[in-house]
């Protein structure tokens, strides 16, 4: 068994990062992220903290617009069209899940496509569908880039998924697509999960439910991607899959923390810069 070690790779992803900001200062471009943070929802919180704190490890300019929860929609979506057309920001970022009152597919439709960093406009959806290039959304695109790493082939595998959302699961079922593997998309509705689980050549898993995969469900030989993350009563922040017991039988595995969750910051600022780069072939 081998540990898919997503820190380790996640940092030199950022030392190679900070280098590419160095060279786009010297053309006058700062990269620039812009996040939208609304309500005090602490996971939130949390996740939008590490992304501010990553882009300042890595020199990109990012700006944090922090709206209550009782925010009118009509509001979000005048910030939205001032960062479309603010010049310093290449990306912008509205940070999930958004409170009930609000439309967040308007939201996320009135990002401009080429500042959709977070790949969640439906232009962005649509190209990856399409295998055409375009911004990938932060988590599956970690993922992938995690398994290329590893160098282990994706073409002709059996992948499923367990987790269909927009922000994960349907978009890692795409990208696994355009690698020529064979995907199965698990969700609430799937019945008998094992049947599917247990012939998995890589399993993927973004539920968010501790202990959900249990050994009886994984292939002998099988890769394990757990997406999940919970934190326990304890404070102990854990995964989908149960660790102690599923790791034996693996080929490889992620760990949680230390797996997906530092790829999805680093593919995050991955598309910043990617950003950045259209707003110098704009020019
Ligand atoms: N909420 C959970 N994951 C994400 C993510 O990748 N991006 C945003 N914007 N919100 C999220």
């Amino acid at each position: 068994m081998q540990i898919l070690d997503g820190k380790t790779l996640a940092q030199d992803i950022e030392n190679a990062i900070y280098q590419e900001v160095q060279f786009l200062n010297k053309e006058g471009i700062t990269p620039g992220l812009a996040v939208i943070l609304v309500g005090n929802n602490p996971a939130s919180q949390s996740y939008v903290n590490m992304k501010a704190k990553a882009c300042k490890r890595t020199g990109i300019y990012s700006i944090t617009h922090e709206m209550p929860e009782n925010i009118q929609q009509e509001s979000l979506l005048q910030t939205i069209t001032m960062l479309n057309q603010n010049p310093n920001i290449d990306g912008i970022l509205v940070q999930l899940p958004l409170p009930k009152h609000i439309d967040t597919t308007a939201v996320l439709e009135a990002i401009a496509p080429h500042k959709d960093v977070d790949g969640f406009h439906p232009f962005n959806m649509g190209r990856i569908f399409s295998n055409l290039d375009g911004f990938i959304p932060a988590t599956p695109m970690g993922v992938i880039t995690l398994l290329k790493h590893y160098n282990i082939p994706l073409q002709g595998k059996n992948v499923v998924i367990v987790g269909a959302s927009n922000i994960v699961g349907k978009p890692l079922g795409a990208l696994f697509l355009n690698e020529n593997a064979t995907i199965t998309l698990c969700h609430i509705y799937t019945k008998d999960l094992i049947r599917h689980t247990k012939e998995a050549d890589i399993l993927c898993v973004a539920v968010g439910k501790p202990n959900l995969i249990t050994q009886d469900m994984v292939k002998e030989g099988a890769i394990v991607v757990d997406i999940g993350i919970s934190k326990l009563d304890d404070g102990k922040i854990v995964g989908d899959v149960d660790f102690s017991n599923v790791f034996s039988k693996c080929s490889f595995i992620t760990p949680v923390p230390g797996g997906v969750g530092p790829m999805t910051i680093a593919s995050l600022l991955q598309n910043t810069i990617k950003a950045a780069k259209l707003r110098i072939k704009g020019k």
